[in-house]
């Protein structure tokens, strides 16, 4: 493929600090590399504590433990999303359950309030969905394609059910809440992932971001097989071999040193594509909500109603013509698994499903490659 979606772009110091890593023959979870990335993240979205992850499902499947999420308990959470979250959910047998999109493509909070307002009700403290008959736990919002979420309206929200939030912010580091509050420092926790498409990447990776001491502490100490004793291998929980490898860590603290330099590309990328596009009246580049400053992680591009063509021939003819572009996931609502699960209204989600798809948009991307897309589409 001559113009790839998304690639990762690794010319910073991640070979230097890769080979220092292999020298020291600290390959696997302990190492500096591990402690160090977790303080850059720290320090970069300015949450108290950062917990390094082998990718953003276990984060997310940690968080998910950490609030003690039970079988047959359910999880609000947008039926618009990829599907690590609503599988990190039934990793505990308990039940997503599905809401709408905004035109952001982030749960649509208007629909969620409403329906926490007319649907449930408190049973010994527990929120009860009152049309299933089950407890409500969490609500796990998504940062689409690294948009912000109107996090005051969703605070308001846990704060009037007194309903946890667990932000995934897989898809957005980089992304901030009104300029100064990083994706995913919000809520009760929150996740990121370093999976190779991502902002930055460790290969695999991820990381859960807190700013409770408590859940900080034991996130750690679950995720390293919830060791009592290092020496005497006492363990007094189930825990998990989720830990990010020191070989891993240190291409993330290689890439986090170069997040600012991706971020004003993938602006100044967004921008032109914008630029072009927006004079077509058959398709448009969707721009991000004005309360956050995006990362523009994945670019999305919405084609108009009444266009002639449908995503699958213009992914297929841009692929014949060396560019990779993708379709929105397939709703979760309407995956095998999950196809049975509650969900409310979801029309603008069906809606948007098959008017969405992503342009390439790797920090390496040249300009001439973007004119190329564009002439094509
Ligand atoms: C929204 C979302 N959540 C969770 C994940 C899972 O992250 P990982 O692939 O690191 O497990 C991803 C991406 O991969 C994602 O896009």
């Amino acid at each position: 493929m001559s113009i790839p979606l998304s690639i990762p772009n690794l010319s910073g110091n991640e070979l230097k600090y890769v080979s220092d890593c292999l020298n020291s023959e600290w390959v696997s979870t302990e190492g500096s590399y591990v402690e160090k990335f977790a303080e850059a993240t720290q320090e970069y979205t300015k949450a108290k504590y950062a917990i390094p992850c082998v990718n953003g499902t276990s984060a997310l499947q940690t968080c998910l433990r950490l609030i003690d999420l039970k079988p047959g308990e359910e999880v609000i959470m947008p039926t618009l999303t990829f599907i690590a979250p609503v599988n990190a959910v039934r990793y505990f047998y308990a039940d997503p359950i599905f809401f709408d999109c905004d035109n952001f493509f982030n749960i649509d909070i208007n629909q969620l309030y409403d329906f926490l307002k007319k649907n449930t009700s408190y049973k010994n403290g527990k929120l009860i969905n009152n049309v299933t008959d089950k407890i409500i736990r969490a609500i796990i919002p998504v940062n689409i394609f690294g948009n912000s979420l109107d996090i005051d309206a969703l605070l308001e929200i846990s704060d009037q059910f007194d309903i946890p939030i667990i932000e995934d912010a897989s898809e957005a580091i980089g992304t901030f809440y009104k300029k100064n509050r990083h994706a995913g420092t919000a809520g009760l926790m929150g996740c990121l992932s370093f999976n190779g498409n991502k902002m930055i990447t460790t290969g695999g990776g991820g990381m859960i971001l807190t700013n409770d001491k408590k859940l900080g502490e034991k996130a750690s100490y679950l995720t390293r097989q919830a060791k009592n004793n290092k020496v005497f291998y006492v363990h007094d929980e189930v825990g998990y071999n989720f830990r990010l490898t020191n070989v891993a860590a240190a291409i993330g603290l290689a890439q986090l040193e170069q997040i600012n330099q991706f971020l004003e590309i993938k602006e100044k990328n967004f921008e032109l594509y914008k630029k072009i596009m927006n004079n077509k009246n058959f398709i448009d580049i969707v721009s991000p909500p004005s309360y956050g400053k995006s990362n523009h992680w994945f670019y999305a591009i919405k084609i108009n109603r009444n266009y002639h063509r449908n995503i699958p021939q213009i992914i297929d003819f841009l692929e014949k013509n060396g560019v990779q572009a993708r379709p929105i996931w397939k709703l979760n609502h309407t995956q095998k698994p999950y196809k049975d699960c509650f969900h409310v209204d979801l029309s603008n989600a069906n809606n948007l499903y098959d008017k969405i798809f992503n342009v390439p948009c790797s920090t390496n991307l040249s300009e001439e490659s973007i004119m190329t897309v564009c002439d094509l589409l």
